[in-house]
C-alpha cells in the first residue's frame, strides 16, 4: 500500500507515519517544515529502521504539488494534517491561517478527487465551539469554533461535504481530534513545538524542566467541578491508530462514496487540576503553577463521545491520562539530552 502524508514531520503525523511504516506501507511525506524539523526523519528511522520518501514542499504552491504528483502516481490514500494549528496566533493572523489551511486543502483535494484517492482529514473538537451538553456527539451543532484556525477546520469540513455531493467516487473521513498529548515510548519522536507552546501539556513539561517560572492556569471560576477548564487528553499513539482504522476503513468500504465524521477521544474529561496533579503524582515532580485570568476564546468543556468510532472501526483509547504524561515527561527529558 503507497500513503501520502501531508504535514508528516508534524507532531501528530510523525506518529501516523511511524505506524504505517511498522506496517511495511510505502509513506510519502509533503512537508514544508514551516512547524517542524527535518530532524524527525532520524527519530523514525531509529524506531522503524525506514524512512518514509520525504519532500519538502510548501502544499500552498499548487504548480510545484502538481509535479509531485505528477512523479508519484499510485497513491492509494491521503491522510492530510499539513495547516497552521495555533489558535491565538489566528487570531492576530488571520489571513496566514485561511491561506495556508484552506489554499493547502484546495490544493491537495484537486490531485485526490481527480485521481479518487480516499481522503482523511484532521478536524478538531474546536468546530464545536461551546457546547451545551456531554460527551459532545459527532451531531452536534458546529457554529462559532471561537477562532480564526477553528473557522478553517470547520470550512474545511464544508468543503469536503462539498466534493462528496458533487462527485460520485469521492471517499473522506474526517476525524475530529480532542487534545492530543504524549509522545511514541521509544522516546525518538515526539511534540517538539517551535518557540513557546501554547498547549497545556508542552508548557508544564517545559516549566518542570525549567524552561519558565511557572504554569499559568487559565481560569478558576469556570462551572466545573474545581472551576478549571475540563478537556479530553488523548494519547498520540492512540491518536495515530485510529488513523490506520480510518484508512482500513475507506479503502476496503464497498460503497463508492463516503462522508463520514468521528470524533477521537478517551470520553473522559479531566481538568487542568486534574492535569497537574497526575502529573505530579506519575513522576514525582512539582509543578509550579499559578491562577490567572481566563485566556481569551477558551471554552469551559469539551469531551468525547467516542461510541461511533467504537462501533464502526472497532476504535477505544488503550491510555489514559497518566500514561500521556508520562510520556510527555520522558519526551520532554530527551529534548533536554539533544539540546
Ligand atoms: P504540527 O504543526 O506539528 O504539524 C503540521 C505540519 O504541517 C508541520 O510539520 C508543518 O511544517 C506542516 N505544514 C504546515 N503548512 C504546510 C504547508 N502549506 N505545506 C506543507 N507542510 C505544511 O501540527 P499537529 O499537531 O501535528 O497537527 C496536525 C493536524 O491536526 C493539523 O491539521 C491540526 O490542525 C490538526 N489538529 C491538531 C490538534 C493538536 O492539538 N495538535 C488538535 C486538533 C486538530
Ligand atoms: C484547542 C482546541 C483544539 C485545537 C488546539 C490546537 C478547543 C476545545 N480545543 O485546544 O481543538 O486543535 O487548541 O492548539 O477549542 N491551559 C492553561 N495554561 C496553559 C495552556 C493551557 O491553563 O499554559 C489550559 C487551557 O485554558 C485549556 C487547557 O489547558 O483549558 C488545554 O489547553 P490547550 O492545550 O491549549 O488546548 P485547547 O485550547 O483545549
Amino acid at each position: 500500500m503507497k500513503i501520502l502524508v501531508t504535514g508528516g514531520l508534524g507532531y501528530i503525523g510523525s506518529h501516523v507515519m511511524v505506524l504505517l511504516l511498522e506496517r511495511n506501507v510505502e509513506v510519502l511525506c509533503i512537508d514544508n517544515l514551516d512547524n517542524s524539523r527535518l530532524e524527525v526523519l532520524d527519530g523514525i528511522k531509529k524506531i522503524t529502521e525506514r524512512k518514509p520518501l520525504f519532500k519538502n514542499l510548501d502544499l500552498k504552491n499548487k504548480s510545484e504539488t502538481d509535479v509531485f504528483f505528477k512523479e508519484h502516481s499510485n497513491i492509494q490514500g491521503i491522510i492530510h494534517f499539513a495547516a497552521h494549528k495555533a489558535v491565538n496566533e489566528s487570531s492576530k493572523k488571520p489571513l496566514l491561517y485561511y491561506n495556508n489551511n484552506i489554499t493547502g486543502l484546495l490544493n491537495i483535494l484537486d490531485f485526490s478527487i481527480k485521481k479518487d484517492i480516499p481522503f482523511i482529514y484532521s478536524s478538531s473538537c474546536t468546530v464545536y465551539g461551546d457546547a451545551k451538553s456531554f460527551p459532545i456527539n459527532e451531531d452536534a451543532l458546529t457554529s462559532n469554533p471561537k477562532s480564526p484556525y477553528g473557522n478553517t477546520k470547520l470550512m474545511g469540513e464544508q468543503i469536503l461535504k462539498d466534493c462528496f455531493n458533487a462527485y460520485c467516487k469521492f471517499k473522506t473521513i474526517i476525524l475530529r481530534y480532542f487534545n492530543p498529548i504524549g509522545a511514541h515510548p521509544s522516546g525518538n519522536i515526539g511534540e517538539f513545538p517551535l518557540g513557546t507552546p501554547q498547549n497545556l501539556i508542552p508548557y508544564l513539561t517545559q516549566t518542570v524542566i525549567g524552561k519558565h517560572p511557572f504554569l499559568k492556569i487559565y481560569g478558576s471560576d469556570y462551572e466545573t467541578e474545581d472551576g478549571t477548564c475540563v478537556r479530553d487528553y488523548i494519547h498520540i499513539m492512540d491518536l495515530a491508530e485510529a488513523h490506520i482504522k480510518s484508512i482500513n476503513y475507506l479503502i476496503s468500504a464497498k460503497n463508492k462514496k463516503m462522508y463520514e465524521i468521528f470524533n477521537v477521544g478517551t470520553g473522559k474529561g479531566s481538568s487542568v487540576l486534574d492535569v497537574i496533579n497526575a502529573f505530579e503524582k506519575v513522576t514525582g515532580e512539582n509543578v509550579p503553577h499559578k491562577f490567572v485570568g481566563p485566556r481569551e476564546g477558551d471554552v469551559p468543556i469539551a469531551f468525547a463521545d467516542v461510541k461511533k468510532i467504537n462501533s464502526k472501526m472497532g476504535w477505544k483509547a488503550k491510555f489514559n491520562l497518566e500514561d500521556g504524561l508520562r510520556s510527555a515527561w520522558n519526551w520532554e527529558k530527551e529534548i533536554a539530552k539533544k539540546s
